[in-house]
């Protein structure tokens, strides 16, 4: 039976607007999302046994239910319980690149990666919707990941409509490597703080999203200006997340005095990114950055902005 290996990129925030609480307990979210070259590395192959397991490159990560590629690929045993039958067990390998609870989506992107390669080794003809529907209640990012590009998300950041990508441009993105920020602190923190201005769910978000979708950040995408987008870039976690760790508020300061196109903290935290012109800029920008902050925990990658989510490279 045939080997897959795919390729799962990594998301940034342009754009992250909280609007308000949903009955399920998660937060109401306008965001816009954007696919990016830094990205994990998933090679797919039957075992001949009747397990499912998964070897990781980094050891921070489990290898069990607490990974959410593995659980990604229990859902699909679950859900095409003949399919295994017929196929058997299949060993998972993850090359892990994408830095560990920084904000980029990595952990998605891998369980992304897993739908899409069992639906191929299981000849199972599913489409990216399909796909997109099954990984949802798994991770609120999986669905964009299945697609990457460009999107605007919302509801809980499930709900995925495409927008033009900015496949030209690039980043410098920064990440200390000893500090990992929990998604669900981030959100309960910011709710502590900002729940009063929260909206009603109904009429009033759903005018919010419109005026949002008629802003400076999503306009700029439909007109291809790098500038006004990267004037416009926003992130309400930011709100949370930088009071708490004054390192990444000194990062992003840093960052954003350097130059580029604008500066932010993708999703929630604590990766920083600029957006930048060119590859060269990008290289220049990382440079300077890394004279400023020599300390070797921060880790500083270049990366282009891409048009695609999960790609099967062989
Ligand atoms: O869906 P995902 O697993 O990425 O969400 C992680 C956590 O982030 C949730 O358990 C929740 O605490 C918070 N979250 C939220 N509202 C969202 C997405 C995530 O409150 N729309």
């Amino acid at each position: 039976m045939k080997t897959y290996t795919l390729f799962a990129p990594a998301k940034i925030n342009l754009f992250l607007e909280i609007l308000g609480l949903r009955s399920d307990g998660f937060h109401e979210l306008v965001m816009a999302l954007h696919s990016i070259g830094l990205g994990d590395r998933l090679t797919l192959r039957a075992n001949g046994t009747e397990n499912l397991r998964l070897f990781c490159s980094s050891a921070e990560l489990a290898e069990n239910e607490d990974n959410l590629a593995y659980r990604a690929a229990r859902l699909m045993q679950a859900q095409f319980p003949q399919a295994f039958a017929r196929y058997g067990g299949v060993d998972i390998e993850l090359e892990k690149n994408i830095p560990i609870a920084a904000g980029l989506a990595g952990g998605s992107a891998d369980a992304a990666a897993v739908l899409v390669g069992l639906n191929l080794l299981w000849e199972l003809g599913l489409t990216a919707p399909e796909l997109q529907s099954l990984g949802a209640p798994l991770g609120s990012d999986i669905p964009f990941c299945v697609a990457g590009g460009a999107a605007l998300a919302t509801g809980r950041g499930e709900q995925i409509d495409p927008l033009p990508t900015l496949d030209h441009l690039w980043l410098v993105l920064g990440k200390y490597q000893s500090l990992a920020v929990s998604t669900p602190w981030a959100y309960q923190t910011y709710r502590q703080q900002f729940e009063e201005n929260y909206l009603p769910s109904g009429a009033a978000q759903r005018k919010r999203t419109q005026e949002i979708h008629a802003g400076a950040l999503i306009q700029g995408l439909f007109q291809r200006q790098a500038s006004q987008v990267g004037r416009a870039l926003y992130n309400d976690l930011e709100k949370a997340v930088l009071p708490a760790y004054p390192q990444v508020a000194r990062l992003r300061e840093v960052m954003s005095e350097t130059g580029g196109l604008g500066t932010m903290m993708s999703g929630s935290g604590p990766t920083v990114f600029t957006l930048c012109e060119t590859e060269s800029q990008a290289r220049e920008l990382k440079e300077k950055i890394r004279r400023q902050i020599p300390d070797p925990d921060l880790g500083l990658w270049t990366a282009p902005l891409i048009s695609h989510g999960i790609r099967v490279l062989a």
